[in-house]
């Protein structure tokens, strides 16, 4: 539906459009323009706004209060005038949307896409007359906009300097966030809370707690062919869209039409609401492989945590980890404990020496003498277990490129359907951010290629996750986080405890995470004298609290022979129908259950920060009737500091009326498994 703003804009009128079924709202004073969009529920809604001179600016208001304060909108540009003020409505356009559509895994089956969504298209009334569309959906858990700037005369060669967009909060909130490029560039920092005003130039997701009694996390979904989103803060509780830019300093290339991606504020009642939310993924384009029948889940094993402890080196020598004899022996552990995978890194050319430095030494067809890539791939057949390839390019992105098409085709002649991606530098081709319009093309290149092959993807040093894996279900996980690598070898002593009750919060909200749980041995020693600072009983339940498509049991195989808490790693999918969150605490704890893909067995994880503690945990995500719930929780004497051994297994039956309690140790956890009982 499309009308001429004029024909309404100087009658001091309010239109109401289908305000039953659409919940649009739009009115008009004198020569200042106002249009708002309810979310399905009524819950929130965001107004656009046009002032007198024509500069286009929103809100967002939830339950009736502000949680985003007007905010400008608007781009700049090299050689053109910016495009923020002097614009004139032309028309405007309104849809709703209710479907469903099914993912081929997730942490749900079944997803629902439900918004309101109003689009404007506008006009610089002098300038150029340059046409620019905005774009808002209101869903019942948050607000999303883009912009779109149709073909037009002047805009064939776009170089974009600087984003407008702002967000403008009520008071200095609370916020987790973790720096811009400072430490890392790939998102390893911790995350920590502050003020805003204490916060310089953060990355998305970044959650804020609480915004007039709302969890908030602004982020950004369908990340194509343009620049990441960072936030800048310019004082007064407000943040500005800061593209991160090419060497050159451009944010981004590009030419009209072209779609931004979509600004994206999730908007939540309690922390938990923004773990469920779906709108990052409803916000990108459905499957673009129609047959996704070779994308699976996977649980794997690998030669990897060895050369995090320095018992083994990716590159030649004595300490070899990538042998013939080394891989049989983890192929064989693999198959006799139903793991799908084994990653073996260390494999190809190119690791001896400095690794990380150059990585243009790396070939990704050719394999060390002692590693027969042949001998290797038909055994693990014969085993029913498939070896994950590696590729680490220590960041030489055009270098991997010259050898894509080969290194995939030759992997999927062998039988290899899941390869193993790094790009350990600070920048790519040694000039460039992963987070630029330029790692974001290059990391597309490497799904859609890879997807030709047949090969899916768990991307290490990457770009954030904004969804793409709708579009590229092959793109199964990333890193972008504090892994578990962290505790072999980090100067700080490791991951603190409270990392990962932090994360579900922050970093989860943008997708799977390879963090690679499951280490059993809490004994071993490195230079560093880093050591895992969670107990057993926590690291199983990290299986349920991370989602990853491909999860991995990152130990050594013989520190999981003979250990009864094993079961669980062994048990325990990898993919879900439904996800719940009965409680939690950001930074404190958080109890997550998630329903098996197929069944009907429910699992739950628990985690506490470095105190212990006392949860009720209200079993209602249960069906009805009764469950046998196989636990294993924090044992007597439990402590992540002095013995993170001591682990219970214990059986007892629930059913959804009841309450769970669980006490926690310091750094502990609980993962449980419930059964329907059938009598
Ligand atoms: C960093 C990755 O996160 C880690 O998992 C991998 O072992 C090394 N790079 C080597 O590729």
């Amino acid at each position: 539906m499309e009308f001429k703003l004029d024909q309404v804009k100087y009658k001091r009128i309010t239109i109401v459009l289908l305000l039953f079924i659409l919940s649009i709202v739009i009115t008009s004073c004198d020569r200042k323009v106002q249009y708002s969009v309810y979310s399905p529920n009524h819950n929130h809604e965001v107004i656009f706004r046009l002032s007198d001179s024509g500069e286009p600016s929103y809100e967002i208001n939830s339950s009736g209060k502000q949680i985003i304060l007007s905010s400008a909108l608007g781009f700049k540009f090299m050689d053109q005038n910016p495009i923020n003020t002097d614009l004139e409505v032309e028309s405007i356009a309104v849809d709703s949307v209710d479907e469903f559509w099914e993912q081929p895994w997730g942490e749900f089956r079944k997803i629902q896409d439900k918004y309101n969504e109003l689009s404007l298209q506008l006009k610089e009334k002098g300038n150029e007359g340059r046409r620019i569309n905005f774009i808002f959906r209101a869903f019942d858990d948050g607000i999303a906009f883009r912009y779109h700037f149709p073909e037009q005369p002047g805009m064939e060669d776009v170089r974009i300097t600087d984003e407008l967009t702002e967000f403008t909060f009520p008071s200095d909130e609370e916020v987790w966030w973790m720096p811009v490029h400072r430490e890392n560039s790939y998102y390893e920092s911790f995350y920590r809370r502050t003020e805003i005003s204490a916060t310089d130039t953060i990355n998305t997701p970044a959650t804020f707690e609480s915004v007039n009694d709302k969890y908030l996390a602004i982020h950004e979904a369908n990340l194509t062919d343009f620049a990441s989103m960072t936030l800048l803060n310019t004082g007064n509780n407000r943040y500005k869209s800061d593209l991160v830019p090419w060497a050159d300093g451009i944010k981004v290339y590009t030419k009209a039409p072209f779609n931004t991606p979509w600004r994206i504020v999730m908007i939540g009642d309690t922390p938990g609401d923004l773990v469920t939310s779906t709108m990052m993924l409803n916000l990108n384009e459905p499957s673009k492989i129609d047959d996704t029948s070779w994308i699976v889940p996977s649980k794997y094993i690998g030669i990897w945590w060895g050369m995090h402890l320095d018992k083994y080196t990716w590159g030649q020598g004595e300490k070899h980890g990538a042998t013939t004899a080394n891989t049989k022996k983890y192929i064989d552990f693999a198959s006799d404990n139903n793991f799908d995978g084994v990653l073996v890194e260390g494999w190809n050319l190119g690791w001896d020496g400095d690794w990380t430095a150059d990585g243009t030494a790396f070939s990704f067809t050719e394999a060390y003498p002692d590693f027969d890539l042949d001998e290797i791939t038909k055994y693990a057949a014969s085993r029913n277990v498939r070896l994950i390839g590696h590729h680490e390019t220590a960041g030489a992105a055009t270098h991997y490129e010259s050898q894509l098409e080969d290194a995939f085709g030759m992997y999927e002649k062998l039988g290899v359907n899941a390869v193993k991606t790094g790009y350990v530098n600070k920048y790519l081709d040694k000039k460039e951010w992963h987070d630029s319009q330029f790692g974001v093309r290059h990391y597309r290149k490497v799904i859609e290629t890879a997807a030709k092959y047949h090969i899916m993807i768990d991307n290490h040093e990457p770009v954030k996750g904004t969804g793409i894996q709708r579009t590229y279900p092959n793109l199964m996980t990333q890193e972008g986080g504090r892994g578990q690598e962290y505790n072999a070898w980090s100067p700080d002593g490791g991951n603190t405890p409270e990392h990962t009750t932090v994360m579900p919060f922050t970093r989860m909200l943008s997708g799977p995470f390879d963090f690679t749980p499951g280490i059993f041995d809490f004994d071993y020693k490195t230079a560093s004298g880093t050591r895992v600072q969670t107990t057993l009983a926590k690291q199983l339940a990290l299986y349920v609290v991370l989602f990853s498509p491909q999860q991995m049991a990152a130990d050594l195989p013989e520190n999981y022979e003979g250990n009864p808490a094993f079961n669980f790693v062994r048990d325990v999918p990898a993919i879900w129908s439904e996800t719940v969150v009965p409680d939690s605490k950001i930074g404190d704890y958080v109890a997550i259950a998630r329903k098996e893909w197929e069944g009907e067995n429910w699992y739950m994880g628990v985690i506490t920060d470095e105190n212990s503690r006392k949860l009720d945990i209200d079993l209602n995500f249960l069906g009805d009737g009764k469950y046998r719930a196989e636990l294993y929780t924090d044992g007597e004497g439990a402590d992540y500091r002095t013995d993170p051994y001591p682990i219970k297994f214990s059986t007892e039956n629930y059913t959804n009326g009841d309450k769970l309690t669980i006490a926690l140790a310091p750094g502990g956890g609980a993962a449980i498994k419930f059964i329907p009982v059938t009598e």
